[in-house]
C-alpha cells in the first residue's frame, strides 16, 4: 500500500511540475513578429513549388543562367591566400590594416587630400549593415546636434531599424516622384533646405536603393550647396560602388565631390555587391575628420564602441577584398568583372522594357531603362504585387521593387508577360 501511495504521489508531483513548467514560460509575452520585408521574400520564394518561380526580392547578383556568381578574381584571391598558409589570430578591433587602407582609397580616390593628411579613420565592419549600425551608434553617442536622421523617401528598408535601434530619430526628405518614376529634385531641395541645422542627412552615393534613381552631377552640386548652408552632417551609404555605371570612380563621384567642397562626411561601404562577397560580410566605416589628431580620438572611441559588440571583425572576406584591391592583375580582373555585371543588368533592363512593349503594354516603361544599379522601382501597386506573386510566382518586395540582378535571358520574357498581365 505504501509503495502504491508513493507511486501516486510521484505521478501527482510530476504532473504539477509539468503544469507549472508550462504556465511559467519565460517568453509568454513575446509576440510573433512579421517576416523581414526583404529577406522574408526569399523565405516565401523557397516554399513555392512553381518551376517558373522568380526571386526578384533580395538584391543579390545572378549570372545569365540565374546562378549565384562567384567572381573569378575572388576565386584567384582565395587560392593565393590559401597558398600562404596564414594564421587565424584575432584581427585588431578596427580590422585588417591592409583592408581598411585599400577600402578608404577605393572610396576617396588615390589622390585624396583626406588620405594624404591622414584625417580619416576607417574601420572594417560586418558589411554595409554593420557599418551603418556602427555609424549610427557612433552618432548616437557623440553627435552633438539633433538626434534626427533624414532619410530619402523611400530608402532601403533596413535604414529605419538600424538608426532607430541605435537611438536616433527618423525623419524624411522627398526623393522619388511616382508621377515620373524619377528623382524629385525640386521636392528634395525644398525639404533639405528646411532641415534643422546640424541634423544628419543620409545620402545614397549611387544606385539608390530601392528606386534606382540617382541625382545627376549638376543636381548633386546643388544638394551639396544646400547641405552646406544648413550645416548638416552627411552620412553617405555607398553599397553599390561600381554597380551603377560599371566604373568605380564614376560611382564615387558624389562622395568625392562633397569632400572637396569641405564636407567632413561619414561613410559606409559594402563589398557584398561589387565583389559578390555577400556572406563574407565585408565592409568599412569611415569618419572624415578635421585633422589627424581628431581622427586618432575618433578611432579610439570607435574601438571602444566595437569591442563589446563583436570584439573584432572576421578576417576571411577582408583578406579576399584587400588581396584583390592590392594585386594589380586581380584588381584589373575585378574592374572588368564589375563592368560585366553592371552591363548584364543594363541589358536586362532593355530586354524587359522591349518585352513589355512586345506584349502590347500601353504604359510608358522608359524608367525601367533609365533607372540605374541593381534595382528597378517598377511602379507596381501593392495589389498588383500581390497578384504577380500569387498568379505568376514572381517574388518582389511589396513596394514594387525588383532586383534586376535576378532577371536573365531565360526568364525576362516570362517576367514581361507577368508584369503586363497585372498592369493592363
Ligand atoms: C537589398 O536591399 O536587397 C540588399 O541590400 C540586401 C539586404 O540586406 O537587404
Amino acid at each position: 500500500l505504501n509503495l502504491l501511495h508513493s507511486a501516486v504521489c510521484l505521478q501527482f508531483s510530476s504532473l504539477l511540475l509539468f503544469c507549472f513548467g508550462l504556465c511559467s514560460s519565460w517568453w509568454g509575452g513575446v509576440q510573433m513578429g512579421p517576416p523581414d520585408p526583404i529577406l522574408g521574400v526569399t523565405e516565401a520564394f523557397k516554399r513555392d513549388t512553381n518551376p517558373k518561380k522568380m526571386n526578384l526580392g533580395v538584391g543579390a547578383y545572378r549570372d545569365d543562367q540565374g546562378k549565384p556568381f562567384v567572381l573569378s578574381c575572388v576565386r584567384k584571391a582565395e587560392a593565393l591566400i590559401a597558398s600562404k598558409q596564414l594564421d587565424k589570430e584575432y584581427l585588431p578591433i578596427g580590422g585588417l590594416g591592409e583592408f581598411t587602407k585599400a577600402c578608404a582609397q577605393l572610396a576617396l580616390g588615390n589622390d585624396s587630400e583626406v588620405l594624404k593628411s591622414s584625417r580619416n579613420i576607417t574601420v572594417q565592419t560586418i558589411s554595409g549593415t554593420g557599418s551603418l549600425r556602427i555609424g549610427a551608434n557612433f552618432l548616437s553617442r557623440f553627435h552633438g546636434g539633433p538626434r534626427d536622421v533624414y532619410l530619402p523617401k523611400p530608402s532601403w528598408g533596413n535604414h529605419t531599424p538600424i538608426f532607430r535601434d541605435a537611438g536616433m530619430q527618423l525623419k524624411a526628405y522627398r526623393y522619388y516622384d511616382p508621377s515620373t518614376c524619377g528623382f524629385d529634385f525640386k521636392g528634395a531641395l525644398e525639404d533639405i533646405s528646411k532641415i534643422p541645422e546640424q541634423s544628419v542627412i543620409l545620402l545614397h552615393a549611387c544606385a539608390h536603393n530601392p528606386t534606382g534613381v540617382d541625382p545627376r552631377p549638376e543636381q548633386w552640386k546643388e544638394i551639396a550647396d544646400i547641405v552646406k548652408k544648413r550645416n548638416l552632417l552627411v552620412f553617405f551609404d555607398m553599397a553599390y560602388q561600381g554597380f551603377a555605371s560599371g566604373d568605380i570612380d564614376r560611382d564615387a563621384w558624389a562622395v568625392r565631390y562633397f569632400i572637396e567642397q569641405g564636407h567632413n562626411i561619414v561613410l559606409s561601404q559594402s563589398f557584398a555587391k561589387n565583389m559578390g562577397l555577400y556572406g563574407e560580410r565585408v565592409g568599412g566605416f569611415t569618419v572624415v575628420c578635421k585633422d589627424a589628431e581628431e581622427a586618432k580620438r575618433v578611432e579610439s572611441q570607435l574601438k571602444i564602441l566595437i569591442r563589446p559588440i563583436y570584439s573584432n571583425p572576421p578576417m576571411n572576406g577582408a583578406r579576399i577584398a584587400s588581396t584583390i584591391l592590392s594585386t594589380p592583375d586581380l584588381r584589373s580582373l575585378w574592374l572588368e568583372e564589375v563592368h560585366g555585371m553592371a552591363n548584364r543588368i543594363i541589358k536586362m533592363r532593355e530586354q524587359l522594357a522591349a518585352g513589355l512593349k512586345k506584349n502590347g503594354s500601353s504604359h510608358n516603361w522608359q524608367h525601367v531603362i533609365d533607372q540605374i544599379g541593381m534595382f528597378c522601382f517598377t511602379g507596381l501597386k501593392p495589389e498588383q504585387v500581390e497578384r504577380i506573386i500569387k498568379e505568376y510566382s514572381v517574388y518582389m518586395t511589396k513596394d514594387g521593387r525588383i532586383s534586376m540582378a535576378g532577371v536573365s535571358s531565360g526568364n525576362v520574357g516570362y517576367l514581361a508577360e507577368a508584369i503586363h498581365a497585372v498592369t493592363k
